[in-house]
């Protein structure tokens, strides 16, 4: 995508208002807490809410997490509102599969997830302003995609056949996690599901792009119509915590539905850390970030549901981002600045 001097101005500007807000407001916050606590400081994220709440700098955290994001579509949004429709092949290598008749429940259409103006499923402008929006998220931490590649690199293949046959991508967006999958298996049956044809369309372009032969299902992650018992591994990354609790249980039962006995489960998602001002910074990002259900998510408990469905091993372990990606705990090397709290959620179908 080729932007104009104004738009890189404006995307400049958001990307660094981000990081002073990630890398200044949060551990001013962190301070201020601890130095109010430390008569008696918090047990846990609850006990710690409202002095969090209480400090001078917090109302400007707040905004900042609200505001940048909101700021964050305003500019993606113009610079992309003059882009040609999305392209498809004629003769592609992959497939995409979309469903006229797909009702999107309610749940996924009654917010704006992220705050990004009508979500990613109204129209094809939607998915390229998810697709440039998502990279300003990370703060340029995830350019060419290195953060999936890593997901895949150090959590998936270790744990895989040398040579596995089906892949499934549950909630696979514009295709970024589904790509690094096919560059890491070009010979395995790659396919990426999604409620949104906007980001089906985008990702199928991208992949036909980069050569990759993938298949694009348009379907509910909890009910994807695809056969039973044939995948050597599902993967969701950042779907769960879209998901309000009887989506998330209905996910792991149509995760353990697809996988052949052996066949390996690997979600990315968040976890709570035991910092108290990160968790509780994490609990408000669902409410301030239009991400009603994320809270419910990491406080239930994700490792009953996955053993419900009969599948074992359910852990979840840390992943850090910046460089070892898999970590063998449920804990993060130590980070002054706020950064999400990314974790993978790992299980096995039984032989
Ligand atoms: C935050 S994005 C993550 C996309 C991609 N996996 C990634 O890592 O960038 C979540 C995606 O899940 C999709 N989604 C949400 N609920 C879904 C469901 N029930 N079934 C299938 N896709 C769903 C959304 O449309 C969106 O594309």
């Amino acid at each position: 995508m080729s932007l104009s001097l104004d738009a890189r101005a404006d995307l400049d500007f958001v990307l660094t208002w981000r990081r002073r807000w990630a890398d200044t407001l949060y551990p001013a916050l962190v301070a201020q807490t601890r130095a109010a606590t430390a008569q008696a400081p918090p047990a846990d994220r609850k006990a710690a809410r409202p002095a969090v709440h209480a400090q001078p700098v917090f109302p400007w955290f707040a905004f900042g997490e609200r505001g940048s994001q909101k700021q964050l579509w305003r500019a993606v949004s113009d610079a992309v509102a003059d882009d040609e429709p999305i392209a498809l092949p004629d003769r592609p290598i992959g497939s995409l599969e979309l469903n006229p008749d797909l009702e999107l429940p309610a749940w996924y259409t009654d917010w704006d997830i992220h705050v990004q103006p009508g979500g990613v499923w109204r129209a094809d402008p939607s998915a390229r302003v998810y697709e440039l929006g998502a990279k300003l998220v990370m703060m340029g931490d995830n350019d060419d995609y290195a953060f999936h590649r890593r997901f895949v690199e150090t959590a998936v293949a270790p744990v895989l056949p040398a040579a596995p046959g089906r892949l499934i991508d549950l909630g696979c967006g514009f295709g970024k996690s589904t790509w690094a999958l096919k560059q890491a298996f070009a010979a395995a049956e790659v396919i990426g599901v999604d409620l949104a044809a906007p980001c089906l369309r985008l990702a199928h372009a991208k992949c036909e792009e980069r050569g990759l032969a993938v298949r694009f299902v348009q379907a509910d992650a909890a009910g994807t119509g695809l056969d039973a018992g044939t995948a050597d591994l599902v993967t969701a990354t950042m779907l769960i915590h879209e998901l309000p609790q009887p989506q998330v249980k209905a996910f792991f039962a149509e995760a353990a539905r697809l996988l052949k006995p052996g066949g390996r489960l690997a979600v990315l998602d968040f976890q709570f850390t035991g910092e108290p001002v990160r968790d509780v910074a994490m609990m408000d990002h669902g409410a301030r970030n239009n991400e009603p259900f994320l809270p419910g998510m990491m406080a239930s408990d994700t490792v009953g549901m996955v053993e419900a469905t009969g599948m074992t091993g359910a852990a979840w372990v840390a992943f850090d981002e910046r460089g070892a990606g898999r970590l063998d705990t449920l804990a993060w090397p130590k980070r002054p600045e706020w950064h999400f709290p990314w974790a993978v959620l790992e299980a096995e179908k039984p032989q």
